[in-house]
């Protein structure tokens, strides 16, 4: 194998994901290690069988131990990652996850259509007024800024700082959101975090029918929730709601046109959007990975695998895997099944899939119905990050005629 891959550096995913090196070592390499600037490394999982096994064995493969970003953390960054579900281990999580699991069933969520639609709708009115638009910030962000901010209860006014907190958390190896690389990251979660101490602060105070409220009458190791507990959920729950769904609805577009044959079917039978957000989510997966640690030595694909070693499920990699996906770098909203892993699986599987389904869903609804021509006006451009598959521009003319 030749010396020059490096799966870790975020230049190496600023024309597109390395799909081919991809391909490559999920044939000879399957668990690659790769070394990092800081002198650690990880194992790269690169199948699609390889990683349901990491993700469906928490007990080897911890989410806890080293938190779930390749990057070691400053020990209090890492401890309040560890109150954040994504980074909790059993039995912890599964206490924690079956209280507020009821919050995100089917039934619940599927109450919103009503609302998500009326936003979608407000966004396609303005949209409409400005006919030129960056795709990514003008039309996607609102909408789950909006749709995470009324779930979670945060004033409308403080949306747009929210937002701007969220996009520095994630955007920690891109220099357009950040000053410094992840220092100001952190900076951003705790700034965030703070934000989220003071909202407690104000519902303790005066309750009400929000998941900030339902959340600080909770538990969580047999003690009332803290206002720093419900800070790092906060966190949590905005940017893993916020980005990932902006990046869904954005590369969506992106496919779509890139694919006008598939574009043309789905404005003549919307019955076929859910089918399409499905092959867009495996397509263009929001997230690139999630880490492990292993607790013990462990054998995967072939390696072995030393307790406290760091291991990476690169879902890019295992969405586009022939043992699994017939022709996997098709695009095709028909694909049927289609088991791709954006969402994760196991302990870990995303609790917000049916929001961010039905944001999909109805997004694209009211956005082909709204504009008959939707044309690209200039190259789209896309985040430097190994964690986060984004665009961060997308120009495009919306023709509401
Ligand atoms: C297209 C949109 C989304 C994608 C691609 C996505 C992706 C993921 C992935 C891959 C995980 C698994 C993490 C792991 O195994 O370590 C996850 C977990 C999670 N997601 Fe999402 N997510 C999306 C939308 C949302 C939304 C809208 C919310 C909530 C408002 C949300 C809340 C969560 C939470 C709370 C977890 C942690 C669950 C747990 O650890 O038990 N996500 N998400």
């Amino acid at each position: 194998m030749p010396d020059a891959i490096d799966l870790y550096d975020p230049d190496g995913y600023v024309d597109g994901p390395p799909h081919e090196t991809f391909e490559r070592l999920r044939n000879e390499q399957p668990v690659y290690w790769q070394p990092m600037p800081d002198g650690t490394g990880y194992w790269a999982v690169l199948r699609h069988a390889d990683l349901v096994a990491v993700a469906r064995e928490p007990k080897t493969y911890s989410a806890a131990r080293g938190g779930v970003v390749l990057e070691d953390l400053a020990p209090e960054t890492l401890a309040m990652m560890q109150d954040m579900l994504l980074a909790m281990d059993p039995p912890r999580h599964v206490g924690y996850r079956r209280n507020v699991a009821p919050q995100f069933v089917p039934r619940v969520i599927n109450q919103l259509e009503p609302r998500v639609r009326t936003i979608c709708r407000e966004i396609m009115r303005d949209a409409a007024e400005r006919g030129d638009v960056d795709f990514v910030h003008d039309v996607c962000a609102k909408l789950p800024s909006q749709v995470v901010g009324e779930l979670v209860g945060i004033p409308e006014a403080d949306w747009p700082q929210i937002h701007a907190w969220s996009e520095r958390n994630s955007g920690g190896q891109d220099p357009d959101f950040s000053s410094g690389y992840s220092e100001d990251a952190s900076n951003a979660t705790i700034e965030m975090a703070m934000y989220a101490i003071g909202l407690a602060e104000q519902r303790r105070a005066e309750p009400r029918g929000d998941l900030t409220t339902l959340m600080l009458s909770m538990e969580l190791d047999g003690e009332p929730m803290t206002d720093i507990q419900f800070g790092s959920f906060f966190v949590q729950l905005v940017t893993a709601g916020n980005d990932t769904t902006r990046t869904m609805l954005s590369s969506g577009l992106l496919a779509l046109l890139d694919h006008p044959e598939q574009l043309a079917e789905l404005r003549a039978d919307p019955a076929l959007i859910p089918g399409a957000v499905e092959e867009i989510l495996r397509w263009a997966n929001p997230l690139h990975y999630f880490r492990r640690t292993a607790t013990r030595d462990a054998r995967l694909g072939g390696v072995q695998i030393a307790e406290g070693q760091k291991v990476g499920m690169i879902y890019t990699s295992a969405n586009r895997d022939a043992a699994v996906f017939r022709d996997p770098h098709r695009f095709d909203i028909h694909r049927d099944p289609n088991p791709h892993l954006s969402f994760g699986t196991g302990e870990h599987f995303c609790l917000g899939v049916h929001l961010a389904r039905l944001e999909g869903r109805v997004f694209f609804e009211e956005l082909f119905e709204t504009f008959p021509t939707i044309e690209q006006t200039g190259p789209a451009r896309r985040q430097r990050s190994n964690l986060n598959n984004a665009l961060k521009s997308l120009p495009v003319r919306l023709c509401a005629v």
